[in-house]
């Protein structure tokens, strides 16, 4: 794409600032801004203008889940079952690491921060740990997938490097890279990260199987007979990964998803609560529940939406083709976004300064036809750590480990 080009472009969209600083570039600087803005898509940034009027809801109620006494009476045949699933090669595991993990505060990809207090304890390292769990209970390695973003990928492939993958075989360890859209002001004007690059953010994490398939991830596993995927986030050190009894239950009901989920604290607890929309399954956003949905009883007068999911999805690869092409919602989420001042000089804001653009691995819930909702002890598997301290933090997630019996 030529100057001329990447202007006509960009006025199309009113971000002809963009180009405020072509004159002062060298030529391969200019070769990059004008590449980068071929390779954009601006039509994201114009949903900043309906951003209250995004993504309706539909009719929600309740979704049938399967609590702790019904697991507890069926965990041994459903663990045989996982357990078969994996020994056969059948169950993947993708950790999804390509996020920003803006809150925590730190440059570093998420998964190498380190929460030990005596000694080292990688995010990485605790989630490596765990899978070894099932591995040697299974007496098989379980092909793990990691998606990365441009922003972090080169630090997390190294890190693992370095630590000799925490112990597990390397052989068995694939990298993938997700895609990045940009990042804009309020006003929906993409900001200038330098004066030859866009800001851009990772594209959210629900377009991890179209990164796969685009970096050939999706064939090899295909070859290789996997037949579902075990999808889950790099902030939960307590996070257990193709935990056979989940694996089973899900292959027992015949669900095309399995969706681990905890007990709520309080109705008005900050996560994701499954329900059914339109009759099909789906998660309803903590900012999406109102008053009477809050309220709302079962038959036998439990709180009809108390289960929240934590993001450890089972995944039934050909539901996954099938659902594919189909376009996710777009969510416009508020972020610290470090951009070019008027004067040209970088600057790393304190508080959120604009808008990113994100697709959720919780909307492909909505595309497929069922879902069990399979619930877990929260103190035992679910310690997100997104803040430094307070909520979900890496003082709340080293107490439960400290109650988990690991050692920090
Ligand atoms: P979060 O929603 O916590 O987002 O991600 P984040 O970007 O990591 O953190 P903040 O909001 O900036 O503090 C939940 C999971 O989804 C992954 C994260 O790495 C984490 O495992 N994720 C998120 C991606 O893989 N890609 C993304 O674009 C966003």
């Amino acid at each position: 794409m030529n100057y001329q080009e990447a202007y006509k472009k960009l006025e199309k969209y009113g971000q002809q600032h963009v180009l405020q600083y072509y004159e002062e570039l060298g030529e391969e600087e200019r070769e990059a801004l004008l590449t980068q803005i071929e390779q954009t898509d601006f039509d994201v940034l114009s949903l900043c203008e309906k951003k209250e009027t995004l993504n309706p809801r539909g009719k929600i109620e309740p979704i049938k889940v399967m609590e702790l006494p019904e697991i507890e009476a069926k965990k041994e045949e459903y663990t045989k079952i996982g357990l078969e699933a994996i020994r056969a090669g059948k169950v993947g595991a993708v950790l999804l690491a390509g996020g920003m993990g803006t809150r925590l505060g730190s440059d570093a990809p998420k998964g190498v921060y380190n929460i030990g207090l005596t000694k080292d304890v990688f995010i990485f390292q605790r989630l490596i740990e765990n899978l070894l769990d099932v591995v040697r209970q299974a007496e098989a390695w379980i092909p793990l997938y990691v998606m990365t973003s441009d922003k972090n990928h080169d630090t997390t492939v190294n890190f693992f490097e370095e630590k000799q993958y925490f112990g597990y075989n390397a052989d068995y360890v694939t990298f993938f890279m997700q895609d990045m859209a940009p990042a804009a002001d309020y006003s929906g004007k993409v900001y200038l990260e330098t004066k030859y690059k866009m800001s851009t953010s990772p594209n959210g994490n629900g377009g991890w199987f179209l990164s796969m398939m685009k970096w050939g991830v999706a064939d090899q596993i295909k070859q290789a007979g996997v037949e579902w995927l075990n999808v889950f986030a790099v902030d939960n050190v307590l996070q257990r990964i193709a935990d056979p009894c989940f694996v089973g239950a899900t292959i027992a009901t015949d669900s095309a998803v399995g969706a681990k989920v905890v007990a709520k604290t309080a109705p008005d607890e900050k996560v994701g609560a499954m329900c059914l929309e339109d009759g099909k399954p789906s998660i309803v956003e903590y900012y999406d529940m109102t008053p009477e949905l809050m309220e709302a009883k079962t038959k036998d007068g439990k709180p009809a939406y108390n289960f929240g999911v934590i993001l450890n999805y089972l995944f039934r690869v050909k539901d996954l083709v099938e659902i594919v092409e189909k376009k996710l919602p777009l969510h416009i989420v508020e972020k610290k976004i470090p951009y070019l001042n008027g004067a040209g000089e970088p600057v790393k804001p304190e508080e959120p300064n604009g808008y990113k653009f994100e697709q959720l691995v919780l909307d492909m819930i909505h595309e497929l036809s069922s879902c069990l909702p399979y619930e877990v002890v929260r103190n035992r598997e679910f310690a997100p750590i997104k803040n430094k301290t307070g909520v979900d933090s890496v003082e709340s997630a080293r107490e439960l480990c400290k109650e988990n019996g690991i050692e920090l």
